[in-house]
């Protein structure tokens, strides 16, 4: 294989490591779960940044396929425990793990996944291993701050207490953006590259996460039933979402009015009440202007990573290109 591995290429090494994970038989309700969502798959774009990250610097990307995996079982655990913060009942056009077995069973083969990402973290080089520890450590319990903030934000009143498009923006970048951050920045400590570089791409998946939920907050209402989702969820659970948090921001007061009656109306039907707003977002531009401001993101990422100044950095800005067309 070529120094610089394509993108294919580095989806078959999680792949195959991933179908070489040993999860035991016993208990199978501890462990079918596990094997059952990472068998619906999914994009696997956290650890694919592990090693294109890596693969900036070095050869070998094969050689740091558990810890990259690690980042893969990280991001499923915390799917299994937002499914049953979100009442979603499909996730990767499959039914969540709370939906097919329970809430218990979900609890606690989340609980085992997150122990079993640490477990893959054990393959690090001893000379690396507590600083990824930390980094990893601080980056899994602001995803719990963020996931936290996320169901503040559902109990907070629309006309009292609105959420501010800077609360918003904080609570994506706790909840989604630092895992991106972390994948890229492991992926440059695994190939021995200084802090300073490591940082540098730890700024660049930050401003990629923010673009990444800013783009999922919008599927979730335009993506339709192949984005494997339930389409309008997060209006069913009156999430504060980016178009929600715009709308109400550009707004005439009768407008507010007519949402915030709307979502709160216990009368109407679920897809009665995400037609309107979603009638409300169309009049405000809201689809647009999201779009804009994910752009925004995806150049601050591109230029974060340009500022390193790696000659095979093409992979990595054309792959993240692609992804502001993505429609799951
Ligand atoms: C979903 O992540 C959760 C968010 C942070 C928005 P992905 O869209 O990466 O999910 P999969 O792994 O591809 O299913
Ligand atoms: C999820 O955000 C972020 C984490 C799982 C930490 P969402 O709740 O928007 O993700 P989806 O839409 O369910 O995938
Ligand atoms: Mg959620
Ligand atoms: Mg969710
Ligand atoms: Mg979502």
């Amino acid at each position: 294989m070529s120094a610089v591995y394509s993108v294919d290429e580095l989806v078959k090494i999680i792949e195959t490591t991933q179908a070489q994970l040993k999860l035991p038989g016993h208990p199978a309700l501890l462990y079918s779960p596990m094997r059952y969502i990472l068998d619906l798959g999914g994009k696997r774009l956290r650890p694919l940044l592990v090693l294109m990250s890596y693969n900036l610097f070095n050869n070998d990307p094969e050689q740091i396929a558990m810890p990259a995996l690690s980042v893969e079982l990280f991001h499923n655990f915390s799917l299994i425990h937002d499914d049953i913060m979100d009442k979603a009942p499909v996730r990767r056009g499959k039914p969540t793990v709370h939906k097919k077995w329970d809430e218990n069973v979900a609890i606690l083969s989340g609980d085992g996944m997150l122990v079993k990402a640490y477990e893959l973290l054990e393959n690090v080089d001893d000379a690396i291993l507590p600083k990824v520890l930390k980094d990893f450590n601080k980056t899994a319990i602001e995803v719990c701050e963020g996931q936290q903030l996320d169901m503040d934000f559902e109990l907070r009143s629309l006309e009292i207490d609105p959420v501010t498009e800077a609360e918003y923006l904080e609570m994506i970048r706790l909840k989604t953006s630092v895992l991106f951050g972390f994948s890229l920045k492991l992926g440059a400590l695994l190939a021995g590259q200084e802090l300073n570089t490591a940082n540098n791409l730890y700024e660049a998946g930050v401003h990629l996460g923010l673009a990444f939920q800013l783009q999922d907050d919008l599927l979730d209402l335009y993506g339709g039933e192949k984005f494997g989702k339930v389409p309008g969820g997060d209006i069913i659970n009156a999430k504060k979402t980016y178009l929600l948090v715009k709308t109400l921001e550009l707004a005439s007061q009768q407008d507010s009015l007519i949402i915030v009656e709307s979502l709160n109306n216990k009368e109407i039907s679920s897809s009665e009440k995400i037609e309107r707003i979603k009638d409300l977002y169309g009049q405000y531009n809201i689809p647009d202007i999201t779009m804009k401001e994910i752009k925004l993101h995806l150049n601050n990422f591109e230029k974060t990573v340009q500022s390193i100044g790696n000659n095979r950095s093409k992979t990595l800005t054309e792959f993240v290109r692609g992804l502001a067309h993505r429609s799951v």
